[in-house]
């Protein structure tokens, strides 16, 4: 890339099922400038997060999706180096909504501008940003986890399912952890501190999961969905909550799914037990819960009581390959881009 150009990678197809490359496109670009009342972002860092699979399809849902050939939805660590807007300075690093580009022009006055003596500047994509605050809320206003219960939560290595864990333990909970695969395991055990750890990939994953619950599941974090469900479905205490966060699982299906229709089930144990079963969006809780999430879990991280991790890779370019190896469970932590310019 010369220093004149800018990139960005836009959406070149719909994906029909499991996303392939080609479902992206490469383009180089020219610098945008700045008017007055906006700034120029040169990208340092990119998220890449599951949602943007459904930001993929032309689907009703709580988010307009990309149009084809639009720039790819998404949140970054980024630099202010050219500025037309009194609240901010070149130099300044914020977190804006930049899309999959290296450069991004923004005339938001609330950018939220990152300190990295605070925490470091990636934090605000994972463990101190949206995945984050995904989990803080999820288990504050819905989860309420009590001292002595048992709460489980699936893609447990990831940013919003290890800070369900660990908020969990804080509260006087015992968190029992999902994740795919052993090493992944022995990071949620060993790492994060969960009280127990289970493979879903493990052929005995659901009587391993009864074994780990022997009291049952008071909080079910639901990231994932699918054959995850209906291990869990089962051990749901009455009373339970559930906070309905995700469901990964899903997020490649076409038409009817594999034909296993568990909801008339599902619906069934929501009544009999009283279960609370409640969708959400992080952005719903943000004006209660915004501020005392970023003093709790900076506070956390900075006395070691919250541990997180990062995936990094560095490019643009790599962004595809990594976003489709994040839904196949490939990625291990926070998965972020590391710019090159
Ligand atoms: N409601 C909201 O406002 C909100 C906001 C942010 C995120 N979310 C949701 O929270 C969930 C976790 O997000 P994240 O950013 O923390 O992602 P993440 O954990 O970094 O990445 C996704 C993980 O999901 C797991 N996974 C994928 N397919 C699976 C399957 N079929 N069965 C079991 N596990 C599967 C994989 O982990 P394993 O290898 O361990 O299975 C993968 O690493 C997602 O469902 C996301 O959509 C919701």
């Amino acid at each position: 890339m010369t220093e004149a150009q800018a990139r960005h990678i836009v959406l070149a197809a719909r994906p029909q099922g499991k996303p392939q490359l080609t479902d992206f496109r490469l383009e180089d670009t020219a610098i945008p400038t700045p008017r007055a009342g906006q700034v120029l972002l040169r990208v340092q860092y990119l998220s890449l997060d599951p949602y943007m699979r459904g930001r993929m399809d032309d689907r009703k849902s709580y988010a307009k999706p990309v149009p084809l050939g639009g720039v790819m939805d998404g949140e970054a660590v980024a630099t202010v180096i050219a500025s037309h807007h009194p609240g901010y300075a070149e130099g300044d690093i914020v977190l804006a909504q930049t899309g999959w580009r290296t450069h991004a022009l923004s005339e938001r006055a609330d950018l939220r501008k990152l300190d990295p003596a605070v925490a470091p500047v990636t934090t605000g994509l994972g463990v101190l940003g949206m995945p984050g605050f995904t989990a803080y809320g999820g288990l504050r206003v819905i989860g309420k986890p009590a001292p002595g219960e048992t709460v489980v939560v699936a893609a447990a290595s990831g940013p919003v399912g290890s800070l369900v864990g660990q908020l969990a333990k804080l509260a006087g909970a015992r968190a029992v952890g999902i994740a795919g695969g052993p090493e992944k395991c022995a990071y949620v055990q060993d790492e994060l501190r969960f009280d127990a750890a289970i493979d879903h990939r493990d052929a005995a994953f659901a009587a391993q999961l009864t074994a780990a619950c022997l009291d049952g599941i008071d909080v079910y974090f639901e990231n994932v969905g699918g054959a995850i469900w209906q291990a869990v479905l089962p051990l749901l205490n009455t009373f339970a909550r559930v906070p309905v966060s995700g469901l990964i699982a899903q997020y490649n299906g076409v038409g009817t799914g594999d034909g296993t229709d568990r909801l008339p089930a599902t619906m069934r144990e929501i009544l009999s037990k009283s279960l609370t079963v409640r969708g959400f969006i992080n952005t719903e809780f943000a004006a209660e819960h915004y501020p005392a999430f970023l003093r709790e879990v900076g506070a956390g991280i900075a006395d070691g009581r919250i541990r997180y991790r990062e995936d990094f890779v560095d490019g643009l370019e790599k962004a595809p390959a990594a976003f489709l190896g994040m839904l196949e469970g490939r990625n291990f932590g926070k998965l972020i881009v590391r710019m090159d310019t």
